[in-house]
């Protein structure tokens, strides 16, 4: 199965985001943390910077939408060629509906779990999504400390996903470094966003750092 390494470009120079963006190609895809101060107490980008970044990024684009109504954000990135889209399962009461709006504009459609939220209520509408988020930390800002008591809610969606033979991606976010990130592929996780140990030192070095410790372990 093959392993994905997304950073996270909250930790990013942010006047700076068209050089970070190159220093970390060798990536599968960067990571964009979408924050409106409702859904989480913290404020980032929006669309107009967004479609910036996709204009001048050497690699896709993984937007994820820690905001208050995604039914009315979420269409507008996929429309600017974001190659997923996340939204949060607590933040919308029609998940079905929005994911069927993001495949149906192009992108991947993906749900984000937060760490108190429960997996079972989503085994039967997994089929609707491209991938699953797992937090690993409380949303909202970077470099903070990975939630291990997480694990068991990845173990039970890999096991549904083999189950059920669909081909949703599981992906972690929070806290993962070249310690934490084999915890979780061992867990099932097969798509990585890493933020403060991406760009904490080189961006490149680190990025092949986890993508070793992660083929080391194996996944699911
Ligand atoms: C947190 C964001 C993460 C964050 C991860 O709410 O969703 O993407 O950038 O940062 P690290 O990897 O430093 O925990
Ligand atoms: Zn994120």
């Amino acid at each position: 199965m093959s392993q994905r390494i997304y950073p996270s470009i909250l930790s990013a120079d942010f006047a700076n985001l068209e050089t970070e963006l190159q220093r970390i190609s060798t990536a599968d895809a960067a990571h964009v943390d979408v924050m409106d101060n409702h859904f989480v107490p913290n404020l980032t980008l929006g669309l107009p910077v967004a479609e910036r970044l996709q204009q001048v990024s050497p690699i896709p684009l993984d937007i994820h939408l820690m905001i208050e109504n995604p039914e009315r954000w979420a269409p507008g990135y996929a429309e600017m060629g974001a190659f997923s889209v996340t939204f949060h399962a607590e933040a919308t009461a029609e998940p079905v509906a929005l994911a069927r709006k993001i495949r149906q504009i192009g992108s991947r459609a993906s749900l984000a779990l937060k760490p108190g939220t429960r997996a079972e209520q989503y085994l039967d509408i997994l089929g609707e999504f491209d991938q699953i988020l797992v937090m690993t930390v409380e949303p909202g800002f970077g470099g903070q400390k990975f939630m291990a008591d997480t694990m068991p809610k990845l173990r039970l969606l890999n096991d549904a996903r083999k189950r059920l033979e669909i081909d949703v991606w599981l992906q972690v976010d929070g806290g993962i470094t070249a310690d934490t990130i084999t915890a979780a592929a061992e867990a099932g996780a097969d798509t990585f966003v890493a933020g403060s140990s991406v760009f904490g030192g080189v961006p490149a070095d680190n990025i092949a750092t986890l993508r070793e410790a992660v083929r080391a372990h194996g996944g699911h």
